[in-house]
């Protein structure tokens, strides 16, 4: 039963009839010493959807997403991916000796050309940027440095892990609403595991909540964008959410 499918199910990569999925996870299993992280996952994300995903801190969010980017092989069960995906993590990961339009080239095939960079740059508001050391940068910037990295390889699927999590309230707000005008200009899927309820209810056409290695709830978000927190309905779902994430929200009113 063990298939590693990394496979395309992308139109572009294929030239199919649109696919009818951008994940699909069936039974997928992933241990470590012997302790089953993910057990039996099964997950679909169909193509341009944005879904978050919540969990409590150590229930296998990363190690998913780390499946889903192809970085981690040794698994049970079905994965299938687009062959064009790209990942963001919590901290940039920017190469200090690269200026900041090497580090978005990096790892691409080819010798692609600086104006590829600067284009992605530009796109999330940073192309002044371009011939910059990172550790010139701000955090915000790195931040949005590490999303162009990820936007030039025009993934279908866009995995992002916690990627504002080091941010200021303020860089965070705008860092979430870029993130949600690439993913409506690019259309591709996203899958964003975040810890903020709101972040996941601002952003997001369906919430995941892991647990205990499974999705162990769901839920679409049907409020029209952009979405307020002040809505009435944000605030039913937020209270559902923080329930099945095991916040006691009455106590915490209290
Ligand atoms: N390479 C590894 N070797 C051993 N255990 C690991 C490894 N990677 C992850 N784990 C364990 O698997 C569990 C899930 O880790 P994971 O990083 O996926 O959690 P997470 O949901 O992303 O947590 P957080 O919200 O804190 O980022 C943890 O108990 C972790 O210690
Ligand atoms: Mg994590």
């Amino acid at each position: 039963m063990a298939t590693d499918v990394h496979g395309p199910v992308s139109p572009q990569a294929t030239g199919a009839p649109r696919a009818a999925h951008a994940v699909h996870v069936e039974s997928l299993t992933r241990s470590f010493d012997g302790r089953a992280v993910i057990d039996r996952l099964r997950l679909d994300v169909q193509p341009g959807e944005f879904v978050a995903l919540l969990g409590r801190s150590g229930c296998g969010k990363s190690t998913l997403l780390r499946i889903l980017a192809g970085l981690d092989r040794d698994i049970e069960g079905t994965v299938l991916v687009p062959r064009r995906k790209a990942v963001a993590f919590q901290a940039p990961r920017l190469m200090p000796w690269k200026k900041v339009w090497r580090n978005v080239l990096l790892g691409l095939p080819g010798k692609p050309e600086r104006a590829v960079a600067d284009q992605a740059l530009e796109e999330v508001g940073l192309s002044h940027r371009s011939g910059a050391w990172p550790k010139t940068l701000s955090g915000g910037e790195a931040q949005r440095a590490s999303l162009a990295r990820a936007l030039v390889r025009e993934p279908d699927l866009l995995l992002l892990d916690e990627p504002f999590g080091a941010l200021d309230a303020l860089t965070r707000i705008k860092a979430q609403r870029l993130v949600g005008e690439l993913w409506q200009r690019r259309g591709c899927a996203v899958l964003l595991v975040t810890h903020d309820v709101e972040e996941a209810l601002l952003l997001a056409d369906r919430v995941l909540v892991m647990d205990e290695g499974v999705i162990a709830y769901e839920t679409p978000v049907e409020l029209e964008r952009p979405r307020a927190v002040t809505d009435p309905r944000f605030a039913e779902l937020r209270g559902r959410l923080l329930e099945r994430l095991g916040v006691d929200t009455a106590a915490d009113a209290a």
